[in-house]
């Protein structure tokens, strides 16, 4: 499609889910009955559902075909067979660990090698990744860039490490770090894409220390898309060898299938040390199953062994990261503070600068969110002093960023819905003055997100 302005879908549409818009007054009412949080509602009542890009993506007619192909045996089954060689050849790690999905392998992984006492380091942990490896008792630290903490930044990897703070980090708790987490792309801060360079550096200092590295590697493919833009010497290259170049600097990783694995559900933990193997799928057995399915269907195997082949294609990628940029495009347009650069797999508005006149533990993000939804039935999500700002101790501290993630599901949305989302958040800044913050009614001991009840200042 060269010579064109135009990128397309590079797809077309076999099978539709009708979708509804609910009324003012009823959005205000549902609001009202779920405490202003988002997570409860249903999402018949949601016209766009932004919530998450998280196993919401559309398979293609080859995944289904798949899913028919599956084969349930307990143990073995072609499909296992099939899903580890796809895992394979772009992850060549030693040994591939099913789950049914992402915080699975982490809560398998940090029961291994977490514990307290033990400082893991990442760029930015996930919540799902902080919750587990505070959960075993070690203490989870993000030494992100500074640049990351700066919205309007324009530094092509905001993901990146800052190389000198994790050598701080594991002079400091020398002997307590067992391992060190990458995030890519790094989806708190930002979906920002995370350099090879900095992999390589991040590598070396690893290796100083002694300590293996492991991968988030969620959003894989779009990190190496990015890679494939941003970084000098990388613009020719195939998108497989760039996610093979990441893997090879890797000791391990875990992997949600519902991201980058165009699937709906699924997962994984891939490690080279046979011994930590051997510890994992010990686990594995006992809470997900079988290693040839851990917490898998044979025909989910089939989907995201197909998924991983589709999305590592250009012309996919080329769509997909472009339909995010164009949304930042409309928004920024509408005079939105978003987190520049665009990254990966959602737009992330600035609800701290859009509503300066609410403070942080007041819930800008919580606001411009619920705001989205009250407008035009678009649900986002609050990435900010919601999800992050209980600390372990119990303290309420202002996360890094109060941010509003619009998160865009893998081939499901087309080019009008986006701009449907733009002018609902249009309407949305051009009162954002008089938005007013939240506190926070009921709340429970973690990941207090998902089923906290707000009520209005
Ligand atoms: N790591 C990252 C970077 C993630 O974004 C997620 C999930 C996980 C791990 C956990 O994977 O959901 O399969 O257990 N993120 C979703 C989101 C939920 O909305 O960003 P999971």
């Amino acid at each position: 499609m060269n010579g064109y302005r135009t990128i397309i879908e590079p797809f077309r549409i076999k099978s539709v889910e009708p979708i509804r818009l609910t009324t003012v007054e009823e959005r205000a009412e549902k609001l009202r009955a779920v405490g202003y949080n988002l997570f409860g509602l249903h999402s018949d009542d949601v016209l766009v559902d932004l919530l998450t890009d998280s196993g919401t993506g559309a398979m293609s007619a080859e995944q289904w075909a798949g899913i028919q192909r599956g084969d349930e045996s307990y143990a073995g089954s072609p499909s296992w067979y099939r899903f580890e060689a796809a895992v394979k050849e772009l992850f060549p790690f030693r040994h591939v660990i099913p789950t049914h999905q992402g915080r699975a392998a982490e809560k398998i992984l940090f029961s291994v090698i977490g514990g307290s006492g033990k400082v893991i380091p990442s760029n930015t942990h996930f919540d799902t990744t902080r919750a587990n490896v505070e959960h075993s008792g070690a203490e989870a630290i993000d030494l992100v860039i500074g640049e990351a903490r700066i919205p309007s930044n324009q530094h092509p990897f905001k993901g990146n490490m800052d190389l000198g703070r994790l050598e701080s980090a594991l002079t400091e708790h020398r002997g307590k770090v067992p391992v060190v987490f990458v995030t890519v792309t790094n989806n708190s801060g930002g979906g920002q894409p995370v350099s090879l360079e900095n992999l390589r550096a991040t590598r070396k200092i690893c290796d100083r220390f002694s300590v293996p590295l492991f991968l988030d590697a969620c959003r894989f493919a779009e990190n190496a898309w990015l890679i494939r833009e941003r970084e000098p010497g990388q613009h020719e290259r195939a998108v497989p060898d760039i996610v093979r170049d990441m893997a090879a600097l890797a000791d391990g990783m875990t992997m949600s299938a519902k991201k980058d694995g165009l699937a709906n559900i699924g997962g994984w933990l891939a490690v080279n040390d046979d011994e930590l193997a051997r510890r994992c799928r010990e686990l594995l057995i006992l809470t997900e199953g079988f290693p040839t399915y851990g917490g898998l269907a044979g025909r989910d195997l089939e989907a995201i062994a197909i998924g991983l082949r589709e999305v590592v294609d250009h012309d996919y990628l080329r769509y997909r990261l472009r339909a995010t940029a164009y949304l930042g495009e409309q928004l920024r347009a509408a005079g939105i503070p978003i987190v520049e650069p665009v990254g990966g797999h959602a737009v992330y508005i600035d609800a701290r600068a859009l509503c300066p006149q609410i403070e942080p533990l007041q819930y800008p993000g919580q606001a411009v969110a619920t705001a989205l939804y009250l407008e035009g039935g678009v649900r986002g999500c609050e990435i900010g002093t919601v999800m992050f700002g209980r600390r372990p101790d119990g303290r309420e501290v202002p996360a890094m960023l109060d941010l509003v993630r619009l998160a865009i599901p893998r081939r499901v949305y087309t080019q009008s819905h986006v701009d449907f989302v733009a002018e609902v958040a249009a309407k949305v800044a051009a009162r954002a003055p008089q938005l007013k913050g939240f506190r926070i009614e009921s709340e429970p001991a973690s990941l207090r997100h998902f089923t906290a009840r707000f009520a209005p200042l």
